[in-house]
Order: C-alpha cells, then sequence, then structure tokens
C-alpha cells in the first residue's frame, strides 16, 4: 500500500516524504510544480529511493486525481498542496480560494470513490486569528484575518461535514510557525521572491541577498518587545504526520484538530540572535514598524498532541537555526 502525498514536493511535504521512507512507507507524490521545482524532487530521490513516484498533476484537474487513485494502491493521504502567501491572499483572493478549496473539495471526492478514508490535512496556527489567551488549544477561538486563513479555516469546515457524511476520519494539523531543514542540508525551504518569514529572510541576510533584517515592532506587550512565537523543526513536523496516520490505521475517527508546536515561544530578537551563533558572525538588523496585521505573541499547548498522537517534538530552536543555515549556505540560492 502507498501514502499519497500532495504537495509532496514542497518545502514540509519534501521533508515528510523523507520521514515516511524512513518508517518504510510507500510513497506517491502529486505535485504541479507550482512552489516547487523538478530539482527538488531530484534531491528528494537522492535522499530515498530512485523509485519514488511524482506525478505531476494539478489537483484541481479531477481526471488527473481519479488516475492518480485507480493506478496506484493508495491507503492514505496527507494533504499539503496550497498557496500559502498571505500577502499574496490579499492581493489574489480568487486565486486562493479556487486553489487551497478547489484542491481540497476534489482530493476528498476522489478519495470518497476511491474508499480511501484517512486523511492528515495541513492547517495552520493561522486559525486562531488574534489569540486572546495563549497558549492557544484546540478549544480556542477560531477565525481568520486574511483570505489564505480563511482557506484553511474553510478548509477544516469542509472536511468536518465530509467526515460526519462519509467514511472520512481526518486530522487537522495546525502547525505553528515551521523553519529549520534536513540535516543532510540537500533540501529545504526556497521562497519564492523575497521572503515574508522572518527565519527565511535571516538566512538571506546570511547569505548577503540582503543587506539587514527589519524587525517589525519592539513595542509590544512581550519581555524585549519583539513579537514572539512557536517555532518548530520541520523534521519534528514531519514526525507528527506519521504518527497521525499511525494514529488513523490505530482508529481515530471523526475530524480531530491538533496543535502541531513546542509549546515554547522566542522573541524575533531571541531568534536572531540564536541564527548569528548558528551562523557564526552576527546578523544585522534594525527595528522598524510593526508590521500590519502582527500578533504580538501566540505559542501551543502541546497537551493534545502527546496524548492522542503520542507525539512531542525533540529540537530546540538553536537545532533549527544550524540545520536551516546547513541547508541555506550550501544552497545560497535555493533550488535555483
Ligand atoms: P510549499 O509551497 O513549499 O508546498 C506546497 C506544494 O503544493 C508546492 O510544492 C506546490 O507546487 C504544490 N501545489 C500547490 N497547489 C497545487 C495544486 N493545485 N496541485 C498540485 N500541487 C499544488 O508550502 P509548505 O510550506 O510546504 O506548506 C505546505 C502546507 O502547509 C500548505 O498547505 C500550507 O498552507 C501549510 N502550512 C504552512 C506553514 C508554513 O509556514 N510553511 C504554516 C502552516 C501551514
Ligand atoms: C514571525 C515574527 C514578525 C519577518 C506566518 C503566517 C501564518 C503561518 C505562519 C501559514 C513576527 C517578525 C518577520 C521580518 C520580522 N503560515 N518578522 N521581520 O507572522 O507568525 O505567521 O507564518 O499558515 O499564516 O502569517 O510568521 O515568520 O512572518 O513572522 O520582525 O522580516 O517575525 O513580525 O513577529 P507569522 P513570520
Amino acid at each position: 500500500m502507498a501514502t499519497l502525498v500532495t504537495g509532496g514536493a514542497g518545502y514540509i511535504g519534501s521533508h515528510t516524504v523523507v520521514a515516511l521512507h524512513e518508517v518504510g512507507r510507500d510513497v506517491v507524490i502529486v505535485d504541479n510544480l507550482s512552489n516547487s521545482s523538478p530539482k527538488a524532487v531530484a534531491a528528494l530521490r537522492r535522499l530515498t529511493t530512485d523509485d519514488l513516484v511524482f506525478v505531476e498533476a494539478d489537483l484541481l484537474d479531477a481526471e488527473s486525481l481519479r488516475r492518480v487513485f485507480a493506478d496506484h494502491p493508495i491507503d492514505e493521504v496527507i494533504h499539503f498542496a496550497a498557496f500559502k502567501a498571505v500577502g499574496e491572499s490579499v492581493e489574489q483572493p480568487i486565486r486562493y480560494y479556487g486553489n487551497n478549496l478547489g484542491s481540497t473539495i476534489g482530493l476528498v471526492e476522489a478519495m470518497v470513490d476511491a474508499g480511501v478514508s484517512r486523511l492528515v490535512f495541513s492547517s495552520s496556527c493561522t486559525v486562531y486569528g488574534q489569540p486572546d489567551e495563549v497558549p492557544v488549544t484546540e478549544a480556542s477561538p477560531t477565525g481568520a484575518t486574511n483570505p489564505y486563513g480563511w482557506t484553511k479555516y474553510m478548509s477544516e469546515q469542509i472536511l468536518a461535514d465530509v467526515a460526519a457524511a462519509h467514511p472520512l476520519d481526518v486530522v487537522l494539523l495546525r502547525y505553528f510557525n515551521p523553519v529549520g531543514a534536513h540535516p543532510s542540508g540537500t533540501i529545504g525551504e526556497d521562497p519564492n521572491g523575497i521572503p515574508n518569514n522572518l527565519v527565511p529572510f535571516v538566512m538571506q541576510v546570511a547569505v548577503g541577498r540582503h543587506d539587514k533584517v527589519r524587525v517589525f515592532g519592539d513595542d509590544y506587550p512581550t519581555p524585549d518587545g519583539t513579537g514572539i512565537r512557536d517555532y518548530i523543526h520541520v523534521m519534528d513536523l514531519a514526525e507528527a504526520h506519521v504518527a497521525a496516520l499511525d494514529a488513523l490505521a490505530g482508529g481515530l475517527r471523526g475530524a480531530v484538530p491538533i496543535n502541531v508546536g513546542t509549546g515554547v515561544g522566542s522573541s524575533v530578537l531571541e531568534v536572531i540572535a540564536a541564527a548569528g551563533a548558528a551562523v557564526g558572525t552576527a546578523i544585522p538588523h534594525e527595528v522598524v514598524d510593526r508590521r500590519p496585521g502582527d500578533i504580538a505573541k501566540t505559542w501551543a499547548a502541546t497537551d493534545k498532541a502527546a496524548e492522542i498522537l503520542g507525539w512531542r517534538p525533540s529540537r530546540d530552536l538553536d537545532e533549527m537555526l544550524r540545520d536551516h543555515w546547513r541547508w541555506q549556505s550550501r544552497n545560497p540560492d535555493g533550488f535555483a
């Protein structure tokens, strides 16, 4: 049997394919390479097996999707494929709703038709909007502040409704802030254009692609005044997907939201300092105005992941930044 991984050529998907390979699962990747490249697939084959199945197809193409289920013995699915840039989603809402909701609906339709019932979905801490309290638990109020966030919120609702009506069980993994890379340094995050996210930007400063990091505000109600997030190593996150598939195979039922974070918050200045230690030289930075829409602080309550999945992260911020730096320093231009 095989695990279908949509978006498996992307950042988190590729690391999860490695984790699946390590536990002996056969994998079928479907990706349209809209935010990845054949070089990522080649690197992934070197890390796993030359036989790794890669199907270049768009999830919005129902016939291609039907053929994937007809041609391969798929018994479980992880759905990563989506567009993920918050700012772009504000400028291009139709494209974001079309891709992220269309792919999710097409996928569950194909799963129901093929009789495949186990799904792990890439959700996000963005469904907590502006949290009133930290840490956020899975029972905290949900909502969104931009079209990308709404696509995650709506996808969760769609999947819960389908799970209530059809033989479908789904773990909705709400990721906090994934960073880091596989320790080989051969796969990693390769942002399109100028990165919006902190760690990819810091690493591009470290390789000389930008002069300095702009710290978006130091007047937040946090100990050093900068924003606090829950950064999670992408390999820990990858392993959470394997644990979620195991829980589904073990009989977990319904549509179950689960946070994937470390439960530890780090400030922007702490990340910049840890990155400087990983790189071996201080990272130039300056404080500028707050970024509109940013929240002061968030981190995850992690009990549910431990209880239901038996999963706990094992890598700290220093390891995240060391591994991210290994990837970035060996591939200053990503897969280009
Ligand atoms: P990514 O862009 O690196 O990977 C997504 C992959 O999906 C890409 O390879 C892209 O080519 C593919 N894709 C997109 N639309 C497709 C379609 N219609 N058909 C086929 N393939 C398609 O992104 P990532 O960082 O690996 O994120 C993976 C998932 O995790 C996304 O759903 C994202 O929203 C979610 N997520 C990411 C973060 C983060 O900070 N990276 C945080 C929370 C949630
Ligand atoms: C982290 C901190 C910034 C860049 C985003 C998405 C969210 C989710 C996770 C997908 C904040 C500060 C950043 C910079 C800075 N993704 N910062 N200078 O905002 O938590 O969330 O990724 O689901 O939907 O919005 O992550 O990495 O952008 O920012 O000072 O150049 O770093 O203000 O405090 P964020 P981020």
